[in-house]
């Protein structure tokens, strides 16, 4: 890879090293922080100029060549993009017959220029999700409208495979044969699909037991190594980060920055459809609390850039029983203290974030907000977006059920344009969803006080003879209720 292009800086104390130096754990050798890509010829480019927005109207053939010095990022002279330009070469590359020019992660290739060979990325044709409207959630919010991007509609099923295209082509160009994570279930699926499209081999470690069966599933189906271990997430990666120091294999945790270049991109896509505005809050869901900060790092490029004149307030929402980033910023603290974690929402489960500083960084940058919501309020809120006929998992749902919170208390105002961004599919934890629906999900404690919201989103599933009179008793009955 070419170090001029890109470099990694620490979060922590700004030391900055060359790929090649940077530590297998993804740490910095001096302060134990985390790295973030950065690339130097955009730095001095400051919003206002590097906008271009009055070049090339994005309709004729030549502004494809008005875009192509976009890969001499070097030398003094800051790189200045013609955005219009880049738009209308970034909409094109969707006609293109190329799987790279196909993805929704490297059709933005000119923002995240980490390999040297971008046509060997190892692509599903992930990205080029759906930004969907919501109005029966809006209205359940107080909200006069609402979109979801729905990263759930990726290759396996999570918004994984954007960061998992980019990191898994950043260690096959590095010549690694094996690659690995610990996962509560999404990273380690998508991290398996990827590396057996690029003939590698993968370990996933995941806590035993805790994981959504669809999750399990795609690993095993996918070829991984796949160890379940008798802990929790921060079990499993304490122990990755032992294996690391003695084996050579790339490691695909969200620690791995390039994994945030690829996560940015749902930012890019969320600014096309809206015709290069952003909205006015994007909410997400927090776990490892690395996702908010990339889609951060995406918005913020892109004003940088002069692609975009805002960026939004970015809010992270956690699950009551895996909170350590809430706790943290309601008790005044500024270090995260890890937390014992607990919530059937198996993807957040997690007790001690890798990337809060990340997180901390982009909610206070942007003015959003971190929040915490129950079991019964996550349960509640998936039903709803299921009966968007879209579906999410678990985790995604944090997000509706925060918005409820944040409308309620006045901090975001019914005629603002909020973006929930969906993480995961329906599909990928379908037992949740069939206890919730048979009323078995939560016990009496966790319901208290939503039992009839609770009541109001359940469908029934009965058992009947097989007679079109049993099904049309049914039929009736549910016109009348
Ligand atoms: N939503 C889903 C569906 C997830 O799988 C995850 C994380 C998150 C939200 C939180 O994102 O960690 O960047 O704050 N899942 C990881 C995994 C930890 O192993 O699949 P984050």
């Amino acid at each position: 890879m070419n170090d001029t292009v890109h470099q990694l800086r620490c979060i922590g104390c700004s030391r900055v090293v060359a790929q090649a130096e940077v530590r297998s754990d993804f740490r910095c050798a001096d302060c134990g922080e985390l790295f973030e890509v950065e690339y130097p010829g955009w730095s001095s480019a400051p919003a206002s100029q590097a906008g271009g927005l009055t070049g090339a109207n994005g309709h004729n053939g030549s502004s494809q060549a008005a875009v192509l010095p976009a890969v001499s990022h070097s030398g003094p002279r800051a790189w200045m993009p013609n955005a219009s330009a880049l738009r209308w070469l970034w909409k094109e590359r969707r006609h293109s017959a190329q799987s790279i020019d196909q993805s929704g992660v490297w059709r933005f290739r000119e923002l995240l220029p980490i390999l040297e060979k971008p046509n060997d990325a190892v692509t599903l044709r992930e990205g080029n999700t759906p930004l969907y409207g919501m109005p029966r959630c809006a209205e359940a919010a107080g909200m006069e409208r609402l979109m979801a991007k729905h990263q759930g509609m990726n290759p396996t099923g999570s918004f994984k495979d954007t960061g998992m295209t980019a990191a898994l082509s950043v260690a096959r160009e590095r010549g690694f044969d094996w690659v690995a994570c610990a996962s509560t279930g999404n990273t380690s699926a998508a991290m398996a699909a990827y590396a057996a499209r690029a003939g590698m081999r993968s370990l996933v470690l995941i806590p035993e037991g805790k994981i959504g069966w669809g999750k399990l599933s795609q690993a095993m189906d996918y070829g991984a190594l796949t160890c379940q271990l008798r802990t929790d997430f921060d079990g499993c990666v304490q122990v990755l980060a032992e294996i690391v120091q003695r084996y050579p294999i790339y490691l695909l945790n969200s620690v791995n920055p390039y994994r945030l270049e690829g996560q940015k991109t749902p930012a890019l896509e969320i600014a096309e459809e809206l015709e290069w505005n952003v909205p006015d809050h994007l909410i997400v869901p927090g776990g490892n609390l690395a996702n908010c900060s990339a889609l951060g790092k995406g918005f913020q490029e892109m004003k940088h850039l002069g692609l975009t004149t805002a960026v939004p307030r970015i809010s992270v929402i956690q699950a009551v029983g895996a909170n350590p980033l809430y706790s943290m910023i309601a008790s005044g603290a500024r270090e995260l203290t890890p937390v014992h974690a607990d919530t059937r929402a198996t993807a957040i489960r997690i007790g001690n974030p890798a990337s809060w500083r990340k997180a901390l960084r982009v909610i206070e940058q942007t003015g959003g907000y971190c929040e915490q919501v129950t079991e019964a309020e996550i349960a509640i809120a998936k039903a709803e977006i299921g009966r968007e006929g879209i579906g999410c998992e678990p985790a995604s749902a944090v997000t509706l059920a925060g918005l409820k919170k944040l409308v309620a208390d006045g901090r975001v105002m019914p005629a603002e344009n909020v973006v929930l961004l969906l993480t995961g599919h329906a599909l990928k934890d379908s037992e949740y969803t069939i206890d919730f629906h048979r009323g078995s999900l939560l016990g009496a404690e966790e319901g208290r006080g939503f039992e009839a919201s609770m009541a109001v989103m359940r469908s029934t599933m009965p058992v009947l003879d097989a007679s079109a009179d049993a099904v049309l008793r049914e039929l009736e009955a549910g016109v009348r209720s």
